[in-house]
């Protein structure tokens, strides 16, 4: 089977591409670049040992999305490409709705038009706000994005679901760390959002300190609690939605079922790398959610799918890949 990847040269693409390819899948790369550099295709290709069909293109672009199908006999999509800052999307709303609803239009109407019929779409625990009941289920309602790019999410979810595909729409927690060989992982583009980037540049030096975004939420130690999974468990998520693709379209929450707080992953991080974390305790962070894990029990019953690897293994390898930068 020829599975088509958009955005594979990213974080998450690149990791599944090499879970595709040891699944005994064909993988073709569609990649503009614009969050990403061929380095990591590269990368990939190490890690599996040979060449893989890569193509420059933006997915918004229909004529040049329309010859990578003509060209490559596509059987399935694991779409991926997106723009992914919520800050920047604050700044920037009409470029995220282009690029990630736009694109996503595009690319359902190339897929009818080569007959594809199969698409794993990543979307996110955004969708839910802040939920509650925890562990949030895919029958939590969906809240008013708190972010455009959040909006983009639900969007495309929406777009999805009317569009007559086989679909599942994966819901992911945190991702964090890296594949274990060092090889790939996430690259750093400007100031890193997230925590587990963040950390790992005051660690190496590169920032004075991590600031904790508050202790006084009302959780066990007053930090915020999230799920945070392993990039390759996410990975070897997307081959088993392939393999178990729904008729019609199914969500899935894809994370570990139990939640850490920034406190605790500080500490995790310290005990499985031995290294220690420059911090202090700042302010909150303003439209953090305070507390959000999955139940990803829909994942494990019907996808034969949970998550494997342990939180301070995943920072070990958030670590070694930061070495490498
Ligand atoms: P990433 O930025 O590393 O990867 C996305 C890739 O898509 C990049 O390589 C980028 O160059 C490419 N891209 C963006 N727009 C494109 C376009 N118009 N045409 C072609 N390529 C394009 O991000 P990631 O962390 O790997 O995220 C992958 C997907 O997972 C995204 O859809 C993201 O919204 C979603 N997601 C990520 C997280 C997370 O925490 N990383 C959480 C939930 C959902
Ligand atoms: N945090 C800090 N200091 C930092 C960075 C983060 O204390 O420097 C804290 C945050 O307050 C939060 C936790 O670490 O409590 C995790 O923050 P991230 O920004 O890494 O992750 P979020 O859960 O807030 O957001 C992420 C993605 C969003 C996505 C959301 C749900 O960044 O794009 O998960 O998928 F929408």
């Amino acid at each position: 089977m020829k599975v088509l990847v958009t955005g594979g040269a990213g974080y998450i693409g690149s990791h599944t591409c090499v879970s595709l390819s040891d699944s005994g899948y064909d993988v073709v790369i569609v990649d503009n670049l614009c969050n990403s550099s061929i380095g990591m295709v590269k990368g990939v290709e190490e890690l599996i040992g040979r060449k893989l069909p890569f193509y420059q293109v933006d997915i918004c672009n229909e004529n040049e999305l329309d010859a990578v199908f003509e060209k490559e006999q596509i059987d399935a999509v694991l779409h991926f490409a997106a723009l992914k800052a919520v800050g920047e999307s604050l700044e920037k709303p009409d470029l995220y709705h282009r690029n990630n609803v736009g694109g996503t239009e595009v690319l359902l109407k190339v897929m009818k038009k080569f007959a594809v019929d199969k698409l794993v779409f990543s979307s996110s625990c955004t969708v839910y706000g802040q939920p509650e009941i925890i562990p949030v289920n895919e029958d939590a309602p969906m809240l008013p994005a708190e972010s455009p790019y959040g909006q983009t999410k639900q969007d495309c979810e929406k777009l999805i679901s009317s569009s007559g595909l086989n679909s599942a729409l994966l819901r992911y927690f945190n991702p964090i760390g890296a594949h274990p060989s060092g090889r790939i992982g996430e690259l750093p583009i400007g100031v890193p959002n997230n925590l587990i980037p963040f950390l790992c540049q005051a660690v190496a030096g590169l920032k004075d300190e991590l600031v904790v975004f508050g202790d006084d939420y009302p959780t066990d130690d007053g930090s915020c609690v999230r799920d945070y999974l392993h990039v390759c468990d996410l990975a070897e998520a997307h081959v088993a939605a392939l393999e178990q693709l729904p008729h019609g379209i199914r969500a899935y929450n894809l994370g570990t079922g139990s939640g850490t707080s920034v406190l605790g992953v500080i500490n995790a991080f310290e005990e499985s790398t031995g290294e220690s974390v420059p911090f202090r305790i700042g302010e909150r962070r303003e439209g953090d959610i305070v507390a959000i894990w999955a139940d990803p029990s829909r994942a494990e019953k019907e996808l034969g799918w949970c998550a494997s690897r342990k939180v301070g293994e995943a920072l070990a390898d958030a670590w070694r890949w930061q070495q490498t930068l």
